[in-house]
This record gives structure tokens, C-alpha cells and sequence, in this order.
């Protein structure tokens, strides 16, 4: 109920020790930093400052070499994914059409950058290269669906619809929890 801000220690922790367990599949050599870097992210969504100074580690190279490259890719992220991921797309198209007002309007809304997530772990934001829907700009990935036609006006209902949902939610948990246990 609270938004404690993360368990971040805990899950540095795991991810650590899956890096652990994960590493001796990959060469000590630097050419098996990115695909390292794919499998870490690809299992826990994002790369911590520990996991990357571990991979750094282990193939024996300075953690800002493995740094310099996991940014140099927009691929990688660096703060774990929200509950709901919100991708907005600033592509050609997409940025002429208003594409950087409505990312804006998502970070003001949550009060954080592109790339972060909130203290909540609810939502994520980060900015995208074309989608390839480019006739429907501006455009944003919410959990994966395509919204076309972007205005500052749907980020608002978005919130509200993300509101109700949340609502249902912690009402139908409630239900559930104090007497009306499932027996399966
Ligand atoms: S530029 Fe946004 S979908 Fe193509």
C-alpha cells in the first residue's frame, strides 16, 4: 500500500547472484560484454550499477568501458521497468507531430525523466525511435498497445483509466484477502 521508494539493495542482491551464475557460460573476453549485458537485461529488465561493475569485473575491463557501451545502445535500460511501461515515439514523423509535448506531459504527470521509473515501480517512461506507424503520429506504446493521434487531453484519461484499474484491483484484493479464500 505504501511507495516505499524500491528494494533496491534486495534486488541488486539476486541480480548479482544470477549474474553470478550466469557468467561462466559467456567468454572472459570483451567481445561477450554485449551479449552478457542482453542476457542480464533480458532476465531482470534493466542493468543496476552492481550488475554492470560485476560484468565489468569479469571480463577485466574498467566498469565505465561497460558503461560507455551499455548507453552508447538504446537498448539497455538503467532503472527497472514499471508495472506500466510507457514508450513514446520520437521518430521524424512522431516529432514533428508533437511527439516531444507528449512526452513531456507523461514525465510532468509522473514526475520523472525519460528512462526512469517512478518510486512506486508503477510506471516507466522512455523515448522511442519510429515504430513504424509513422500515419498515426504523434504515437506512444502504452503496455504495448499502440496509441495513435496523441494529445495531452488522452495522457490525462490514461491516468484515469490507470486510476479505476488500480481501484478494481486493490478492491477485488480486499475482497479476496480477509475471508474468501480460495479453496482450489
Ligand atoms: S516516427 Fe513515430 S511511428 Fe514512425
Amino acid at each position: 500500500m505504501n511507495s516505499v521508494p524500491t528494494q533496491t539493495e534486495t534486488e541488486e542482491r539476486e541480480m548479482i547472484e544470477a549474474i553470478e551464475a550466469m557468467l561462466p557460460r559467456f567468454a572472459k573476453h570483451r567481445s561477450a560484454l554485449i551479449p552478457i549485458l542482453q542476457a542480464v537485461q533480458q532476465e531482470h529488465g534493466y542493468l543496476s550499477g552492481g550488475a554492470m561493475e560485476r560484468v565489468a569485473e569479469y571480463l577485466e575491463i574498467s566498469p565505465s568501458e561497460v558503461y560507455g557501451v551499455a548507453t552508447f545502445y538504446n537498448q539497455f535500460r538503467f532503472h527497472p521497468p514499471g508495472r506500466h511501461q510507457i514508450k513514446v515515439c520520437l521518430g521524424t514523423a512522431c516529432h514533428v507531430a508533437g511527439g516531444d509535448i507528449i512526452l513531456e506531459n507523461f514525465e510532468r504527470k509522473l514526475g520523472i525523466r525519460a528512462g526512469e521509473t517512478t518510486p512506486d515501480r508503477e510506471y516507466s517512461v522512455e523515448r522511442v525511435a519510429c515504430v513504424g506507424c509513422c500515419a498515426l503520429a504523434p504515437v506512444a506504446i502504452v503496455d504495448g498497445t499502440v496509441l495513435g493521434h496523441m494529445q495531452p487531453s488522452r495522457v490525462e484519461g490514461l491516468f484515469v483509466q490507470f486510476q479505476v484499474e488500480r481501484e478494481r484491483e486493490e478492491r477485488e484484493k480486499a475482497e479476496r484477502e480477509p475471508g474468501g479464500e480460495q479453496d482450489a
